[in-house]
């Protein structure tokens, strides 16, 4: 197979210009096709692709599903930043949540939001209409304003959310959620550039990232949890159209029990899974359909004729908004769509991995397990093979698509959106996004050439490809395409909806005085005209957008009345106090503006080369970094002698291999020695363990040595009579030998006596409801009352008990807090959290297991959800970080995934049950480093030395460690020694 020598470390970056000499990826896989032929290799850094442009090997590979899956390239990045979205995973996994993912975008559910969008687009098209009458504020940037549009789009339509990035220009206002999706994207952009390993430091070093994330996480969470506030029939209702209703309602209903479910039997997407995808679909979906929006307004510039038919297409239409069927038979739109895809698919190519060997059927070249295939998306779409018709491919013909085979071929060789069972989900989406706006664009502006200094052909790379020069998206300067009204541009359509569960403000401003030396100027108003601001629930029509168009036509009315053709010669703006542009405005009756900018500075032709020592600059840092991260604790641990370092290691190690001490490995059952996904386990002296056996709605005791076990609290059958459990996740012994249990589906906690047959409600109000339908009260009646009042409780997951205060601490875990309650006391108080979820320090996420520690008075907490260990003190308002860090899960030594369970030892060591990693976890007195004594980080199994999902830790008087190993059906023993 034809390959270009490789270069150390570079591949072949650096020589082909991908690296230093920002070549687009699609020119490069053009030009290399001509010299290489249809299939060769590409080194992309280190990484090995072979490279495919025969049509008949590309259908090949989507055709054959089991062969060629998700490329591991992507999958490794997507890891990184987002390890629970469709596109970074295959197998088992992407099965589960493709099935809840691609319906969300059929036809019928996208079709409702039409109107969504085309209200995004008359918002953009106002502010052009302010920019237009406002001289000094005339730059537009294209790009950036096509992606806060997209992005407006997205948030409404797939989670009934207002972005709010139309509103606000200036960016340093903008939302919240917006400021921090952006790092969110730059900085995965960025990530996916560097070799995996700096990636992955350079994640846990960027703080901004990190923050960024957690706010992402915290609005997502809000957005799950209002719609979860909806009634079950509204909900019901909303799947039909709304995407965030029916995500909702693939959220497992036991995600502690799915979570011991093998993949293959696992169903609906737990709330991380859930929060995940909602990123990857505001990432996934933004992106590259406002880089097609782009590529459009480009193209309409420089093919005026092409806009000239468009615009006839819609004359009949007039201003009209148009419903999805009207836009759907627009032949033209179609042909200029389809083109557009073909001739500048925004996204360079896809990648699949070979899952065995395989031969190309058209080529024939031999594949081996574990190669990537690269499809380039240019090299089919310019390619003569595949094209009838006299049309230049290199040109911008949507009359192709008018001639019945290119029809067909426009299926297989223009491949925008992949193929095969990777294919993009969300392009019926994208495709009416697009439609719907370009018919708006067309029916209120056109589209000018600004010149070739700034609005010139050619491609620039990023995460898509985009025109070279409209850019600006730092500069902010150039204008590249002139904008220019089109006729009657006041007569806004009435009786629109706007689906905004905020408020939305329109203010037009009209023109100002133009300039002070204009040998003719209109001069409206010296204020902004203010139209006022209007405010509309969601899914409304309202007479207040009425009001709002009938504003805008009065001042449209005014403008025209003191319109006359016009023309202006400007000869300075003031930017910064200088004197830098040459600008000619001007307007004709039917508000026309014309705008000739000279552009910017142009940058020099070192640009590339500036760039490329500010790379080389940036991997010096960031190998500094690296050095010092790597330098900074074995100097420090070099400081400190062997103060900390060598009793503890020395006394503290265990035998790697487990012993089984209750349980059979993998062979759950209902026996008296078999378990059922244990969840907690407590030693008690002599060497009693009591087990919460969770699937099997009891509790048992075993003496270590013994193969079996007793029941000493719970019957075994689930219910919610005191003489039943329903899945116990909890256990632990007061000072009267009393077993305390939280009897999380009963939303209460239990006391048993020793040898009773039945409990005592002692927190949590538990009790049943009566029965009017009984199908649709059934989860009640065994689950007894939920709620978040000071007696009642919801999923209590986690009990200590402190016997000096004789007061019992419970992990209130749906509720975000844990309670205090006396014995005795019918209500709690509330010791920790209690504010909502969240990650800042006055709240808690779903806190699990926990500690009191008696010695200090302070409580430990596995706040799961936040993916950290956190130490409250009694009467404290916040926690203090013990473990993990808040908001990123992570399987490196500083973070957790899902930590469940906490233990201190007398010398003040934390021992965590880090569930999602299959490990146990050492955090030495004071150290934010963990170290793994039990299982394997990431490694699940059943064999002695691994785990599988362990939910509960606990320590003998020895310091043996035992382990509720929930996935394994089994409690092990870690010896020390
Ligand atoms: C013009 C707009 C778009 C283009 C050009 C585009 C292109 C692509 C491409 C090339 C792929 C990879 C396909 C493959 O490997 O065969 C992809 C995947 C994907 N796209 Fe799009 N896309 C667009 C819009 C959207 C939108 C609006 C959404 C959702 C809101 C979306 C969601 C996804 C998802 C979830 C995947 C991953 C599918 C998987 O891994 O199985 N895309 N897209």
């Amino acid at each position: 197979m034809p390959v270009l020598p490789p270069q150390f470390l570079f591949g072949n970056m650096l020589q082909t210009g991908i690296v230093g000499r920002q070549i687009p990826m699609n020119i490069l896989f053009l030009q290399l096709k001509d010299k290489l032929g249809d299939v060769f290799q590409f080194w992309f850094g280190p990484m090995r692709l072979i490279v495919v442009s025969r049509l008949e090997d590309v259908q090949h590979i989507f055709a054959h599903r089991h062969l060629y899956d998700q490329g591991d390239m992507f999958i490794n990045i997507l890891n990184l930043v987002n390890p629970n979205a469709i596109i970074g995973l295959k197998g088992p996994k992407f099965k589960r949540h493709t099935t809840i993912i691609s319906p969300l975008f059929r036809r019928a559910k996208i079709s409702a939001h039409a109107d969504t969008i085309i209200d995004c687009t008359d918002k953009l098209l106002n502010r052009w209409r302010n920019y237009n009458n406002n001289p000094t504020d005339i730059h537009l940037n294209l790009i950036e304003q096509s992606q806060q549009l997209l992005l407006t789009i997205l948030g409404f339509v797939a989670f009934d959310y207002d972005l709010q990035t139309l509103d606000e220009e200036d960016r340093s206002n903008e939302n919240e959620l917006t400021h921090a999706l952006c790092i969110n994207f730059k900085t995965s952009i960025f990530v996916a550039r560097l070799p995996m390993f700096i990636a992955r430091i350079y994640l846990v070093l960027n703080y901004e990232y990190r923050q960024a994330r957690m706010t992402i996480d915290r609005y997502l969470q809000q957005m799950i949890d209002q719609e979860l506030r909806e009634t079950a029939v509204t909900r019901t209702q909303r799947r039909k159209t709304s995407l965030i209703a029916s995500l909702v309602a693939s959220l497992q209903e036991d995600e502690l029990f799915e979570a011991t479910k093998s993949e293959e039997h696992k169903k609906g997407l737990s709330q991380i899974e859930v929060m995940g995808e909602m990123l990857a679909l505001l990432s996934a979906g933004y992106s590259p359909t406002s880089a097609a929006l782009v590529w459009f307004m480009h193209l309409m510039s420089k093919y005026p004729q092409v806009q000239s038919k468009l615009k006839n297409e819609l004359v009949e239409y007039n201003l009209q908004r148009l419903s999805v069927e009207q836009i759907d038979s627009l032949t033209y739109l179609d042909c200029v769509i389809r083109e557009l895809f073909r001739f500048v698919p925004p996204i360079v190519g896809t990648l699949r991995t070979l899952t065995a060997d395989d031969r190309l059927s058209a080529t024939g070249v031999q594949l081996s397990k574990g190669d990537q295939v690269f499809i380039p998306f240019y090299n089919l779409g310019r390619d003569s093979r595949y094209w009838s018709g006299s049309f230049d491919l290199d040109q911008f013909h949507p009359e192709r698509f008018l001639i019945e085979s290119n029809m067909n071929s426009n299926k297989t060789a223009s491949i925008a959106f992949g193929g095969g069972h990777r294919q993009c989900i969300g392009q019926d989406f994208a495709r009416l996004e697009l439609k719907a706006i370009c018919v708006r664009l067309m029916q209120h502006m056109s589209f000018g050439d600004g010149g070739p200094d700034v609005n010139e052909s050619g491609y620039k790379q990023t995460d898509t490809i985009l025109p070279k020069h409209i850019d600006g998206y730092v500069t902010k300067k150039p204008i590249v395409i002139k904008i220019s009204r089109s006729n009657n541009h006041q007569s806004l359509q009435t009786g629109s909806t706007f689906k905004s569960k905020s408020s939305v403000h329109i203010i037009t401003r009209a023109a100002n005085k133009i300039h002070p030396k204009a040998q003719k100027s209109i001069e409206l108003s010296q204020n902004p005209y203010s139209l006022g601001n209007f405010s509309w629930p969601s899914h409304h029509s309202l007479g207040n957008m009425q009001q709002c168009y009938d504003a805008h036509s009065t001042l449209h009315n005014h403008y025209q009345k003191l319109n006359h053709p016009v023309k202006l010669l400007k000869t300075s703006t003031i930017l910064s106090g200088e004197m830098n542009d040459i600008r000619e405005v001007s307007s004709n009756e039917n508000g026309t503006i014309y705008d000739h900018h000279r552009p910017t500075k142009k940058k020099t032709k070192k640009n590339g080369v500036h760039r490329f020592i500010i790379a080389i600059i940036l991997l010096l840092i960031i190998s500094g970094i690296i050095l010092i991260a790597v330098l900074v604790p074995v100097l420090t641990k070099f400081g400190s002698g062997t103060k900390t370092e060598l009793p503890t290691t020395h006394v503290l190690r265990w035998k790697s291999n487990g012993i089984t001490v209750a349980g059979l490995t993998g062979l759950q059952g209902n026996t008296s020695y078999q378990l059922m996904q244990p969840k907690k386990v407590f030693w008690k002296r002599p060497n009693i363990l009591y087990i919460a056996d969770y699937q099997n709605n009891r509790v048992q005791r075993y003496e270590i040595g013994s193969s079996s076990g007793t029941t000493v609290a719970g019957d075994g059958s689930f219910g919610s009579s005191l003489n039943q459990l329903y899945y116990p996740s909890y256990v632990t012994i007061d000072s009267n030998d009393e077993i305390v249990v939280a009897d999380t589906y009963n939303n209460r906690v239990q006391l048993w006596s020793t040898g009773s047959t039945s409990g005592i409600k002692i927190a949590g109000t538990g009790n049943k409801i009566k029965s009017i339908c009984l199908m649709l009260v059934f989860k009640q009646i065994f689950s007894g009352v939920a709620g978040n009042s000071l007696n009642q409780l919801q999923l209590p997951t986690g009990v200590s008990y402190d016997s000096n205060s004789n007061t019992l601490y419970i992990a209130d875990y749906t509720n975000d807090r844990v309670m205090r309650y006396l014995y005795g006391a019918s209500n709690g108080t509330i010791a920790a959290g209690g504010n909502g979820f969240g990650i800042t320090n006055i709240k808690l996420w779903r806190p699990a297991g926990l500690y009191f520690d008696s010695f200090s008075n302070n409580l430990l907490i596995a706040n799961a959800n936040a993916q950290t260990i956190v130490q409250w003190p009694l009467n404290a308002s916040n926690w203090t970080l013990v473990a993990g860090c808040a908001g990123t899960s992570g399987n490196n030594a500083t973070l957790l995934n899902y930590p469940m369970d906490v233990v201190l030892d007398p010398m003040g060591n934390i021992y965590v049950a880090d569930r999602n990693n299959h490990r146990i976890q050492l955090f030495m007195n004071g150290q934010t480093q963990g170290i793994t004594i039990a299982g394997v980080t990431s490694m699940f199994g059943s064999n002695d030395t691994l785990l599988n999902l362990p939910f509960g830790v606990t320590l003998d008087n020895q310091l043996n460690l035992y382990v509720a190993d929930t996935g394994n059906h089994r409690i092990q023993q870690f010896l020390r020694y």
